[in-house]
């Protein structure tokens, strides 16, 4: 017809969890979803994803799909033939490499935690910092890190990282800012570090990146994170402060205290996402993480 605007189909994998649900709620109207869930397609089975994806032809991949539970995957450390590694490292590989085949262009959703956030390798990192190894990451951070390179393994494809991702609703799974607020108003929240580096991610700005990369096929690396650093200790005080009307009522506690008896790689310290370059290519400015708090207060869902 002319005139009418041919909108790009994508599919998306993994987009019933937090993230992937909350980028279907904003970019709905600009693309044609197919959004299977995992027992229409486990993307594990690569036989069966191959004809899912020769039936339905798709423009754009995206895979949110992983498994997210940090201490669930670090149960299978070095279990190469564990469901971690096969969902988080093997399947993106099936991805990319049906989507160079038949000219899909794929984006891989990934995470922070494939860099180490050590004091030998600290960040904040950059979109072309490399990434960590089995042995420096907690098995997640590895297992992303993997699916990864296989992401990247065929040319023109995309990966996009996100840390703390964070959305106003979701009673299905607290995000940071939730668990925190929900923490304190139980009387439960621990005391908060004062010297561990991060951002946050805003998953709206998430869905307004993925806009743009997916329109423009836009491949390689990018960060989508909040413009600045933060500490969780200062990050709790300003979301309770903000939420709840209450200040110093966090306690403090330091990394070192809390890192006793526990294994490193599985708390990074000096972490976060660097996000100019993506800004620069995108064209879009990302959110201070003050900024992000306020949003989401105000926003009339925030629970
Ligand atoms: N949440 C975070 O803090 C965080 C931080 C940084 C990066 N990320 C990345 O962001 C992405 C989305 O995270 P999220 O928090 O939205 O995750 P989530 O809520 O745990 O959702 C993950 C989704 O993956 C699906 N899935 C798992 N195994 C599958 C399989 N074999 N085949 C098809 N689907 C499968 C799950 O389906 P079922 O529920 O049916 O199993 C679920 O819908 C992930 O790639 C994650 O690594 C998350």
């Amino acid at each position: 017809m002319p005139g009418s605007l041919i909108m790009a189909k994508i599919i998306t994998f993994g987009a019933k969890g937090m993230v992937g649900s909350r980028v279907l709620e904003l970019l709905g109207k600009d693309f044609e979803f197919v959004a299977p869930d995992e027992r229409e397609v486990d993307i594990t089975k690569g036989e069966k994803l191959k004809a899912y994806l020769g039936k339905e032809k798709p423009q754009v991949i995206i895979n949110f799909a992983a498994i997210t539970d940090v201490n669930t995957c670090e149960t299978e450390r070095e279990n190469k033939e564990g469901i971690v590694w096969k969902v988080n490292a093997l399947a993106p590989g099936y991805l990319s490499e049906l989507s160079h085949k038949n000219n899909f262009f794929m984006v891989q959703i990934s995470t922070d935690m494939v860099f180490p956030g050590s004091e030998e390798d600290s960040g904040p990192y950059d979109e072309s910092h490399k990434t960590g190894n089995d042995q420096n990451l907690a098995w997640y951070g590895a297992s992303k890190a993997e699916g990864e390179a296989a992401s990247l393994g065929e040319e023109g494809n995309a990966v996009v990282r996100i840390i703390y991702p964070a959305r106003a609703h979701f009673p299905q799974k607290l995000d940071y800012a939730r668990k925190i607020l929900a923490l304190h108003d139980e009387g439960k929240l621990y005391p908060m570090l004062i010297n561990q580096q991060m951002n946050i991610t805003y998953i709206d700005e998430l869905a307004e990146a993925l806009k743009v990369i997916a329109s423009r096929r836009l491949s390689g690396i990018y960060h989508v994170a909040s413009a600045d650093l933060t500490t969780p200790y200062e990050f709790a005080s300003y979301l309770i402060e903000k939420a709840r009307g209450v200040k110093n009522v966090v306690q403090k506690n330091t990394f070192d205290e809390f890192i006793k008896g526990r294994d490193r790689r599985r708390y990074p310290q000096f972490g976060g996402l660097k996000v100019e370059k993506t800004q620069l290519t995108l064209g879009v400015q990302f959110s201070s993480w003050r900024e992000i708090v306020d949003s989401l207060i105000s926003s009339l869902q925030f629970e």
